[in-house]
């Protein structure tokens, strides 16, 4: 059975996972609202996948005999600056989330809850991806500094990201 201390902290972590969902849907919206379709996409991809990582969270605390408990959710911002703006955004919050998993792993560390130890580690390794990943499109957009053209380009190629519904998840969604 978990220790209610790690099941706690396991909810606040699902809070966090469906705010960046709702977030990143905001995100997306803001994008429609000036026209760049391939961002938007992407956007949601990412909304669609923080919501696994919701499911992840959820299956691992009733395996271990936990409960979820649903919070409230916070509202995300609706309006940024520029696709710049709003992509720093998606980076600061990302950076913030990979503390969030630090603290859940000091914790459970510190509970000796080696299960819970072996089942952030995908988290910890997910972070690393998703840093690298959303400071890549910041960097790109810093190279295109608002030309037109290449921001058409980028957003092309935000287009074609795909989702891919982690195969431990077939059939919960
Ligand atoms: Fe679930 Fe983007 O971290």
């Amino acid at each position: 059975m978990i220790k209610q201390t790690v099941q706690d902290a396991l909810n606040e972590q699902i809070n966090a996972e469906i705010y960046s969902s709702y977030m990143y849907y905001a995100m997306a919206s803001y994008f429609d609202s000036i026209s760049l379709d391939g961002f938007s996409h992407w956007l949601r991809v990412q909304a669609l996948e923080e919501l696994t990582h919701v499911q992840k969270i959820a299956g691992y605390l009733n395996e271990r005999g936990g409960r979820v408990n649903m919070k409230a959710v916070e509202a995300p911002p609706n309006e940024w600056d520029s696709p710049l703006a709003c992509f720093e955004a998606v980076y600061a919050h990302e950076c913030k989330v990979t503390e969030l998993i630090n603290s859940l792993m000091d914790l459970a560390l510190a509970e000796r809850d080696h299960a819970t130890v072996s089942f952030l580690n995908w988290f910890v390794d997910e972070q690393t991806e998703e840093e690298s990943n959303t400071d890549a499109v910041v960097q790109k957009l810093k190279l295109v500094d608002g030309n037109k053209g290449g921001l058409f380009m980028l957003d092309r190629e935000m287009d074609a990201r795909t989702f891919v519904l982690p195969a431990e998840l077939t059939g919960v969604f």
